[in-house]
């Protein structure tokens, strides 16, 4: 069967670039440098992606497009043996990942809905505050709104229209970014205390650096670079032969972090003025984009806007997510496509519900105290992600053919390297799996 492939520059990075932006630049980024010290995280964050996380893309892009076929397909082609279990360890990742992040959804979904009929108006920072509480702990409404945020995905894999989700993405990815760039300017102009956020996502504090900050840096940048679970593999394996990946893996890791930090910039200003907590973990975005709305002229178009933008931006990742799965079930247990995605949403119902539910503060579904929801989001990203990203770098530094990953990095196979080469080969076979499996072994005390 003939494959497609990416046919412009352009065409490439949007269609990268939309399935990478997602809630983990405007959701995730900010509540979690939020929680740990600002300016610390974004520095450790920005290394890593770096040091880390461009390995890791481009070993998913090299292995991708040197195989063109699908991550499962692409392992049990270049080595025998039990390398391809990389693959089910993606299709783990993804599920437990759509399980919480279809509430995030629903969450968009419920603040459009209240945008639209004007909740919000008048109401002050802890009556906002209060509104979302209640709305999380009656259970019903954030249940509901997560089974609609994955229902909707599941018609557009069903019905096989993702490309035509993606031309769209084409048009709402730069009038989000368009609308973040107005928010920005919002946050840093108008409101009162504003220096006081720029302060605290920019001017590095090093004493808030911990273990646990660099594992979660990591996770983060795994989870919003959509590393570590074959994603990246697969849309290399659209790219045409011709195109720079090194270039394309620099431009995507830098567009991606600059999303991240115009949402802090956005977020911070406010949450100081309106005298928020930063601490206060996922429920961030939500209780701090209202407040900005209410003092902002044209507001409530703008929330309208910001909180549709927000969603589609959500359901084209989670689309992605849920495809991984549902190619899985339909491939590799031999299902019809249709009945392999409807089995697969039906069991996410199940576990994303669970999660919606565990945040109601009843108890329900909590292990150890802490909710699904939490230990879904932190295992994902904390370990499954970067487990999968060390195998990948490995594969692609040590298993791999090395002439395969030359030519792929360059472009050229006989050239003597080079310099850029030998320094991301480096990064691949040297830096990239020693920095996580220092981190791993230290933090579960072997070191
Ligand atoms: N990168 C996406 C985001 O930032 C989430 C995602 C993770 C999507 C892994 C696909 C795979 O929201």
């Amino acid at each position: 069967m003939a494959r497609g492939e990416f046919n412009s520059r352009i065409g490439t990075f949007a269609t990268v670039a939309g399935s990478v932006v997602g809630l983990g630049n405007l959701w995730r980024f900010p509540y979690l440098a939020g929680e740990n010290g600002g300016s610390a995280f974004l520095l450790v964050y920005l290394c890593v992606s770096l040091l880390v996380s461009l390995p890791v893309m481009l070993s998913e892009l090299s292995i991708g497009r040197s195989q063109r076929c699908n991550a499962m397909r692409a392992f049990k082609n270049i080595a025998p043996g039990p390398w391809f279990l990389v693959g089910f360890l993606g299709v783990a990742a993804a599920y437990v990942i759509t399980s919480f992040y279809m509430v995030v959804g629903g969450w968009s979904l419920e603040f459009l809905r209240a945008s639209v009929v004007g909740e919000f108006s008048g109401k002050s920072s802890d009556e906002i505050k209060n509104y979302f509480d209640l709305f999380l702990a009656g259970g019903t409404g954030p249940t509901l709104q997560a089974l609609v945020s994955l229902g909707i995905s599941l018609v557009v894999v069903v019905l096989g229209v993702s490309k035509g989700i993606e031309r769209f993405n084409k048009i709402l990815m730069p009038a989000l970014f368009v609308l973040i760039l107005i928010l920005v300017c919002n946050s840093l102009f108008c409101l009162p205390e504003s220096w006081k956020g720029v302060a605290f996502l920019l001017k590095p504090d090093f004493e808030k650096i911990s273990l646990q900050t660099v594992l979660t840096a990591m996770g983060q940048s795994f989870f919003s670079l959509s590393l570590g679970m074959g994603a990246m593999l697969t849309y290399g394996s659209y790219i045409s032969s011709d195109r720079n990946l090194p270039k394309t893996a620099l431009g995507i890791v830098t567009f991606d972090s600059l999303v991240a930090i115009l949402s802090g910039m956005v977020i911070f200003p406010a949450v100081f003025s309106f005298g928020l907590e930063p601490t206060q973990g996922p429920t961030l975005l939500f209780n701090t984009m209202p407040n900005i709305f209410q003092q902002m002229p044209g507001g409530y178009g703008f929330s309208i806007l910001f909180f549709l933008l927000v969603y589609f931006a959500a359901v084209t990742s989670q689309v992605s997510l849920l495809e991984t799965v549902a190619a899985f079930a339909s491939e590799e247990l031999r299902m019809k496509r249709w009945k392999a995605c409807l089995a697969v949403a039906l069991t996410m119902s199940v576990t994303g519900s669970m999660c919606a539910l565990s945040l109601s503060g009843h108890g329900w579904f909590e292990i150890g105290g802490k909710p699904l929801f939490d230990i879904f989001d932190s295992v994902s990203s904390n370990v499954m992600l970067p487990l999968g990203g060390f195998f990948i770098v490995l594969f692609a530094g040590w298993i791999m053919p090395s002439r395969v990953l030359q030519s792929q990095l360059t472009n050229s196979e006989n050239e003597s390297p080079s310099i850029n080469y030998v320094v991301l080969r480096f990064l691949i076979r040297f830096v990239s799996p020693i920095f996580v499996a220092l981190l791993f072994l230290t933090l579960i005390g072997v070191i």
